[in-house]
C-alpha cells in the first residue's frame, strides 16, 4: 500500500519509521515533510493546512491510504476531503476533531457526560471575564478557545496577570479568532501523565503513558514549549489509575461522542492530571502527541499500518496493540532561544544510530546533501532501554554525538520520573 502522510515534524518522522516496518507498507509520501523525514519518504512542499492541494495529490499519486497527523488539517476536515475522493485515513474527520479545536466544546461535553475535569467559566465579553476574575482563587487558569500552537494556556498568579492575560487573548487577538472566547479553570495540582490511545469508536485501547517535558529549562522553568522531552512509560500511572481512567474517562469520552453524533476514529490524546481528587482531564488531542509519539511508538511491537486501518474500518480489536515492557526517552535538542527568537541554518551532524536508538528529525532541512537546522526544536534523541534508568542515560548519551550551531537541550528530561520511582 502507498501512504501519503501529513505533517512534518518529529512527531511525523517516529510515525513513518513505524509504518516502514509494517509487511504491507509500500511507498511512503510525506507532506510538507523535512529534510530529516526526506530519507525516510518521499518529500513534497505543500503544507499541512493546504487541504486541496493535499486532496490534489493524493488523486495524482493515487494513495491507498493517508495517516493525518496534526491538528489543523485535522479541525479544517483534511480526513472528510480525502474520504470523500476514496482514500480510506487515519485520523477523526471534522466534526469529531472539535474535541481538540474547541475547548469550550470539549468542556461542555465533559460537563454533560459527567467526565472529570477542572471546573470552569466560558466568556466572551472581555468585560464579563475581569469581572468575574476579581473575585476568583489564584492561581487560575485562562485558556484560548481554538487552536493555538499549544500556547493558548496560562497560568495567572493575580489580577493584574489575569487583566494582562484577557487582554492579549480577546482584545489584542495575540492567538487570532481563537481567543474571541474564553475558558478561566480551577487550577489543579498533580502529576501530569499523557496517554494517546488508538479507538475505531467502539473500543479504546490505551497505549503506553508518557510524560511530557513542556517548560523550557532544567527544573520545570521557564516558557512553555512543544515540548522538550519525554519518558515512556510514565510512572505516576499506575494499573489502578489506567482502570479507573478507563472506567470514568476513556469510554465516557468516546461514549459520549457517539452520542453527540462525532464518532471519533483515530488517536485519542487525554491529557491528564493524577489530582488528590483522582484523575481530571487537563486537554484532549485529536491526533497522536509530540513530542509523546517519540517515546511510545519505539516500545510498539504490533504492526501501526493493520491497527490504523482497523481504527479506519471500525474493526479494532485490543490484541492488536501490543507493547514491550521497556522504556523510552526522547530528548529534545532545540535551538538555543527557543521558543522565543533562535538562529537557523546551521549544519547538524549525526551519528549513525544503533539498535535501541532513533533520531527524529524536526526542524531541519535538506540542502545540498547537508541537514541544517530550520526550526526551534530541530530533533529527537531516543533511546529505549530495559529500564527507565538505562533509557534516559542511553538517550543522553546519543544526543551527545549530535552536533549543530546553538544546539540547546534539557539536562533534566526524565529526572522526574526517576525520582518517583526512587531511582533519581
Ligand atoms: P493545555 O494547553 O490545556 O494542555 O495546558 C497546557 C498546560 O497548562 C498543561 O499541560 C498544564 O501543565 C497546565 N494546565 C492547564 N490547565 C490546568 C489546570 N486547570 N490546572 C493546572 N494546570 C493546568
Ligand atoms: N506534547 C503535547 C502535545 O502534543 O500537545
Amino acid at each position: 500500500m502507498d501512504i501519503l502522510v501529513i505533517g512534518g515534524g518529529g512527531r511525523e518522522h517516529a510515525v513513518i519509521r513505524t509504518l516502514k516496518k509494517s509487511k504491507r507498507c509500500g511507498k511512503i509520501y510525506c507532506l510538507p515533510g523535512n529534510g530529516g523525514i526526506a530519507r525516510d519518504a518521499e518529500c513534497y512542499p505543500v503544507k499541512a493546512t493546504d487541504i486541496e492541494g493535499i486532496v490534489a495529490f493524493a488523486r495524482t499519486h493515487k494513495v491507498d491510504f493517508a495517516v493525518v497527523t496534526p491538528d489543523d488539517p485535522l479541525v479544517l476536515g483534511c480526513v472528510d476531503a480525502l474520504e470523500a475522493i476514496g482514500v480510506p485515513c487515519f485520523g477523526p474527520r471534522a466534526n469529531a476533531a472539535i474535541i481538540e479545536g474547541s475547548k469550550v466544546f470539549s468542556k461542555q461535553l465533559m460537563n454533560k457526560y459527567g467526565i472529570p475535569t477542572a471546573q470552569s467559566r466560558v466568556f466572551t465579553d472581555p468585560a464579563a471575564a475581569l469581572a468575574y476574575l476579581k473575585d476568583c482563587d489564584y492561581p487560575a487558569v485562562i485558556k484560548a478557545d481554538g487552536l493555538a500552537l499549544g500556547k493558548g494556556a496560562v497560568i495567572v498568579d493575580s489580577y493584574a496577570q489575569a487583566e494582562r492575560t484577557v487582554r492579549e487573548m480577546m482584545v489584542d487577538k495575540i492567538f487570532g479568532e481563537s481567543g474571541s472566547r474564553i475558558l478561566v479553570e480551577e487550577f489543579l495540582t498533580g502529576p501530569e501523565v499523557s496517554v494517546l490511545s488508538f479507538t475505531d469508536g467502539k473500543i479504546v485501547v490505551p497505549m503506553v503513558s508518557s510524560m511530557d517535558h513542556k517548560r523550557a529549562l532544567d527544573g520545570d522553568e521557564g516558557l512553555n514549549t512543544g515540548g522538550m522531552g519525554t519518558v515512556a512509560p510514565n510512572p505516576y500511572y499506575t494499573p489502578e489509575i489506567a482502570a479507573r481512567c478507563m472506567e470514568e474517562i476513556f469510554l465516557p469520552t468516546v461514549d459520549a461522542m457517539n452520542k453527540e453524533g462525532r464518532t471519533f476514529r483515530g488517536c485519542l490524546y487525554f491529557g491528564l492530571m493524577l489530582t488528590p481528587k483522582g484523575p481530571k482531564v487537563i486537554e484532549y488531542n485529536c491526533r497522536f502527541g509530540d513530542p509523546e509519539t517519540q517515546v511510545v511508538l519505539p516500545l510498539l511491537e504490533s504492526d501501526l499500518l493493520e491497527i490504523m486501518i482497523a481504527v479506519r474500518n471500525g474493526e479494532l480489536t485490543p490484541d492488536m496493540v501490543r507493547f514491550s515492557s521497556a522504556s523510552a526517552c526522547c530528548v529534545v535538542l532545540a535551538s538555543e532561544g527557543y521558543p522565543k527568537k533562535y538562529q537557523t541554518g546551521y549544519e547538524i551532524t549525526l551519528p549513525l544510530t544503533r539498535e535501541n536508538e532513533e533520531i527524529f528529525l524536526a526542524g531541519a532541512k535538506a540542502e545540498d546533501g547537508k541537514l541544517l537546522t530550520s526550526g526551534g526544536r530541530v530533533l529527537g534523541a531516543v533511546a529505549t532501554g530495559a529500564t527507565l534508568k538505562e533509557a534516559v542515560a542511553h538517550a543522553y548519551a546519543l544526543a551527545g554525538q549530535i552536533r549543530f550551531g546553538n544546539a540547546y537541550m534539557r539536562k533534566d528530561i526524565g529526572k522526574r520520573a526517576l525520582a518517583a520511582l526512587g531511582e533519581a
